[in-house]
């Protein structure tokens, strides 16, 4: 057994190495700039599929399961991509009052809102829909980009104080490389919000507000709760969430070919639109998969023959002020090559902003 486990280290450690060493072969056999990770690169964006399968059922917690009005369901589950400074709640802080707002009555204006005035941290916006039953699935895409590979989203469970499922900033982006697939177990979280140990108790606000905290077979520890099961050492997950990676564009040519097989006829429509604008970006340099990570690390082996650049621009505005823009940088060259040197690299780089779905006329997703 222990030698077993040896063993597998050993594999992980000689992969991880000869991973690096392939990494920097190839940044001194070609030479100008090395992006850190994969999924930072600029230029790409990424298009997910997400599923919430839910099994809250009476075999699987028979206690206090309602039967009649409200039946059991689920809200409409809103959900946004994001960068790292951003956060739609977390653990064992307060709620904020749109997202404590959601918890108790479902409502998403107040988070739509409170969500409008961050635009520069947020990308993608989106909405499953609700799921009628207990058990059931409900599903939506979203897109990513290097600069923003983070998902969050919630899902209120009804009947319930302020009883809710979710993800606090699940990076899609994990070592270098996009998820091609994901499953995450959910467990019913408490907004903190709203006193109440049942799912049908009436709601009074929790005064001063608690923190979120996940519901467990022993937390609230009163045997009134509703998931209180103290012959269960753990409740299983009352809901599943999938990711699954559909496409990734980059600055490709290849494009037109992937868009054809996407079934979604609305989503074909903004790709198509996406990919004739990569394939004009994208002419002038290389044809490369995408641009550089923001923060590249400049090869210092740099010598006398070698191109020279200046530092990058500013990035320019975003070209869409609603719906997903780009914007551009550039630098020049201080010095061209000379006989055995290396050449410049990429002068002009594109990088995707805005959010997706931020516009207040509904329809104008699709209409850039
Ligand atoms: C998130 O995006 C904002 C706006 O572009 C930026 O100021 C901030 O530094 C970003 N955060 C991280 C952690 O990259």
């Amino acid at each position: 057994m222990c030698s077993k486990l040896v063993l597998v280290l050993a594999i992980v450690v000689a992969v991880t190495a000869a991973r690096l060493v392939t990494v920097s072969g190839a940044t001194v056999g070609e030479g100008t700039l090395v992006t850190g990770e994969s999924c930072r690169q600029t230029g790409v964006l990424v298009f997910y599929r997400i599923k919430l399968v839910t099994s809250w059922s009476k075999k699987l917690f028979p206690k206090h399961y309602p039967e009649f009005r409200p039946p059991p369901h689920w809200s409409m589950t809103f959900g946004q991509t994001h960068n790292a400074s951003f956060r739609l709640y977390e653990m064992k802080q307060a709620a904020s009052v749109p997202v404590a707002t959601f918890a108790e009555t479902g409502q998403i204006a107040p988070l739509e809102e409170s969500l409008a005035q961050q635009q520069d941290v947020l990308f993608d916006e989106f909405r499953l829909p609700k799921i009628r039953k207990g058990k059931g699935a409900s599903e939506a895409t979203f897109f990513v980009d290097g600069q923003h590979s983070s998902v969050s989203f919630m899902t209120k469970i009804v009947p319930s104080p302020d009883w809710f499922v979710g993800l606090d900033s699940f990076n899609l982006c994990s070592r270098g490389r996009w998820i091609d697939r994901m499953t995450v177990p959910l467990h019913p979280l408490d907004a903190g919000t709203s006193s109440g140990l049942t799912f049908t108790s009436p709601k009074w606000p929790t005064n001063p507000p608690g923190m979120i905290e996940q519901i467990t077979a022993r937390y609230p520890l009163h045997f009134a709760s509703s998931f209180f099961y103290p012959e269960v050492k753990h409740l299983p997950p009352i809901a599943h969430v999938t990711f699954t990676k559909i496409k990734e564009y980059v600055n490709h040519n290849n494009v037109h070919k992937k868009v054809k097989r996407l079934k979604h006829k609305q989503r074909s429509k903004l790709v198509k639109k996406l990919s004739q604008e990569t394939s004009t970006v994208v002419s002038g340099y290389g044809g490369g998969s995408g641009g550089y990570a923001e923060n590249a690390v400049v090869d210092e082996t740099l010598n006398a023959a070698d191109c020279r650049v200046s530092e990058w621009t500013a990035w320019s505005p975003c070209s869409h002020s609603c719906g997903l823009g780009k914007r551009n940088r550039i630098r020049s060259v201080l010095q061209t090559s000379r006989p055995g040197g290396r050449e410049c690299p990429p002068l002009s780089e594109t990088q995707w902003c805005g959010s997706a779905r931020q516009c207040t006329v509904q329809d104008s997703y699709f209409r850039w």
